[in-house]
């Protein structure tokens, strides 16, 4: 909800002097217009940074700056590049992303979805926090080849960012602020905060607002129930327990996913439970893009995820479901796509 800052401050001034009440309207800082964060209904309050709290003017640089190539060395990369909104923000198709030296990296590029519930970002969890997961890209040679260095000098030298990260994140009248990547990621952080995907088939059938086909309503049961046994992993509200897991996606173990960050050899071929929502609009599937249709996903998981792999979760074991099932489990699948999420104009490329 956006609130100009003359009701703010009416409510602040109704509402202010009322001592003791648990009114919630406190203006923080009034040079910044405060976005309220509305948690969808059955979505958990998700955790905010105090000293980064969402902002009209953060917002709106964070999207510019989601989109802008400035960020890359050659100016040729956004991190909109690899974060299409159409795709749910993830890349067009491709199984590993590629960088601005045509290198590939190694994984496959992750939807931006809800990611204001995420604590450990990336597949691997090593970026805690949304600030922190956006430093990486931007100095990481298969992805923008930047130094942070150059990228503040840029956005320095620029005819208007000077003054909208001043607007953005001044405390004071006459503060001028001096960019750098702290406020590069705050901002950045703040827009994707924003990008909030809540609004599916699947949420207007939980509202009551339409009826679900026979198909769709027995993939629903499946999914939520011990016969394909996916709602321990990927049932509430989220799509995602947000938890790792070994699921047998790598039975050649290529990848050590969270032993990488932990060390620990129980954690090896671990990966963090992705969201569920828009999945059919971000194939291929898994950390490695190795299967092309959700078809190929369900098959997998029926299969029981092959033998032989390390920390698989017991959770993973043939299921045996019929063809019937399959297709009714990918019919609702797709009944998890948002189309307002992917044409909401408030995050698209403002260039
Ligand atoms: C070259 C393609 C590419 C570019 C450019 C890129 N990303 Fe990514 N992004 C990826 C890939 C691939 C992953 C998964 C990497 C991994 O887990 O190791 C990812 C992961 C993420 C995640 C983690 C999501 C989650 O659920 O944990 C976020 C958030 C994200 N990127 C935001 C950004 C931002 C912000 C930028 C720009 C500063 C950016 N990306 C630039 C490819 C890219
Ligand atoms: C033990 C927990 C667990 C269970 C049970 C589980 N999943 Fe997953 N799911 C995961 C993890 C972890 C990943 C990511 C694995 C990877 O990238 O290698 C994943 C990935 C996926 C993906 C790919 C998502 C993407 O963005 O690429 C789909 C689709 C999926 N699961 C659907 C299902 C369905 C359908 C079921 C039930 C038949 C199910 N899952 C059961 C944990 C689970």
């Amino acid at each position: 909800m956006k609130k100009t800052l003359v009701l703010l401050l009416l409510g602040f001034s109704i509402f202010g002097c009322d001592e003791g009440s648990d009114d919630k309207i406190i203006v923080e800082n009034p040079l910044q217009t405060v976005r309220e964060f509305e948690t969808p209904p059955r979505f958990p309050i998700p955790k905010i940074p105090e000293d980064n709290p969402l902002t009209e003017e953060g917002i709106a640089l964070g999207r510019m700056l989601f989109y802008d190539p400035i960020l890359s060395a050659d100016s040729t990369q956004s991190c909109g590049s690899c974060h299409v909104q159409e795709f749910a923000f993830t890349d067009n198709g491709r199984r590993f992303s590629v960088g601005i030296d045509s290198i590939q990296g190694d994984r496959n590029s992750m939807a931006v979805i809800n990611v204001a519930w995420i604590e450990d970002l990336f597949w691997d969890g090593r970026a805690k926090g949304v600030e922190e997961q956006a430093f990486g890209p931007v100095v990481n040679p298969v992805e923008m080849h930047e130094t942070w260095e150059n990228a503040v000098a840029k956005l320095k030298r620029h005819a208007i960012y000077p003054d909208l990260f001043t607007k953005a994140f001044r405390q004071a009248e006459d503060e001028v602020i001096e960019i750098d990547s702290v406020f590069v990621v705050k901002a950045i952080a703040q827009f994707e905060r924003t990008l909030i995907s809540s609004n599916s088939k699947y949420d207007k059938f939980l509202r009551n607002e339409i009826e679900f086909s026979d198909s769709e309503r027995r993939g629903y049961d499946l999914f939520f129930t011990e016969k394909a046994d996916c709602f321990h992993c990927h049932g509430n509200a989220l799509g995602t327990d947000n938890v790792f897991h070994n699921n047998g996606s790598d039975p050649a173990g290529i990848d050590p996913g969270l032993f990488k960050v932990t060390g620990d050899f129980n954690d090896y071929g671990m990966f963090r439970t992705p969201t569920l929502r828009n999945i059919d609009l971000t194939a291929p599937y898994m950390h490695n893009g190795s299967f092309n249709t959700l078809e190929e996903v369900v098959n997998h998981y029926n299969s029981g995820g092959g033998l032989f792999q390390p920390n698989k979760d017991p959770l993973i074991r043939p299921l045996g479901l019929t063809e019937q099932d399959r297709e009714d489990l990918v019919v609702f699948l797709k009944t998890l796509t948002d189309s307002t999420f992917i044409t909401n104009p408030d995050f698209a490329n403002p260039f």
